[in-house]
């Protein structure tokens, strides 16, 4: 699977949201991802999909959106409308999982599907034909700068295993040691906040955490 790395825009500068956005395209990352948090489903809050929209014309760098939202199935067609390219949502969401999967899809936008570390990898299994990506929580969600879960590493092995083609991606406490690992188990897609936007050179940061990672899949 291709490696990408998606720099976690709630490490960034938020005061120049749309100039960070493009600054990371143009450092060459495949993707931006966005966190939209509704301070019930995580005790944090962020922004919505009016942001979004805003900042569509900043960059048209991949918008990689995870929900960390109590019910992310009322909120799926603004997401689509402001310009999203992937919507993820948590399996433990107070909704109809498989209907704002097929939702998502209906917009042809790609779905994903998130776990939080306390979730057990068989309750996203039921849905798997319905999504392009799992995202396996290496942190629990709600901010950035934590301490990355080794532990959660078994989750990304068993779905590469059993779905080689799968998109994984893994958010939480990522940087140029713990990506490694987080490859090593099957993972493809790596979210980087504070890693990322920590560091000077922009260019130089996604690339190196890009060879790190392409190096650790061979
Ligand atoms: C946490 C968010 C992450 C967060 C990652 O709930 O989902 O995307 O921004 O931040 P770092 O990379 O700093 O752990
Ligand atoms: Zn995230």
């Amino acid at each position: 699977m291709d490696i990408k790395i998606s720099p976690s825009a709630l490490a960034c500068d938020l005061s120049r949201f749309g100039e960070e956005c493009q600054a990371m395209h143009e450092a060459g990352a495949h993707m931006i991802h966005l966190d939209i948090m509704d301070g019930h489903f995580v005790p944090n809050l962020t922004f919505g999909a009016p942001v979004i929209k805003c900042l569509r014309d900043k960059s048209p760098i991949v918008f990689d959106v995870h929900l960390m939202i109590s019910r992310p199935d009322l909120y799926i067609e603004d997401f689509v409308k402001a310009g999203t390219d992937i919507i993820t949502l948590h399996v433990e969401a107070d909704c109809d999982i498989a209907a704002a999967l097929e939702k998502i899809r209906g917009f042809s936008v790609k779905a994903g599907l998130s776990l939080k570390p306390g979730t057990k990898i068989d309750a996203v299994l039921p849905f798997i034909h319905l999504v392009d990506m799992i995202l396996v929580m290496t942190v629990e969600p709600g901010f950035g700068g934590q301490s990355f879960m080794a532990d959660m590493l078994p989750k990304a092995r068993y779905l590469r295993d059993n779905y080689p083609n799968l998109d994984i991606q893994v958010d939480g406490g990522l940087n140029d040691i713990t990506s490694k690992l987080a490859v090593e188990a099957g993972a493809n897609i790596i979210v980087a906040g504070s890693y990322l936007f920590g560091q000077k050179d922009y260019k130089k940061a996604v690339r190196e955490l890009f060879e790190i990672c392409t190096q650790s899949a061979e």
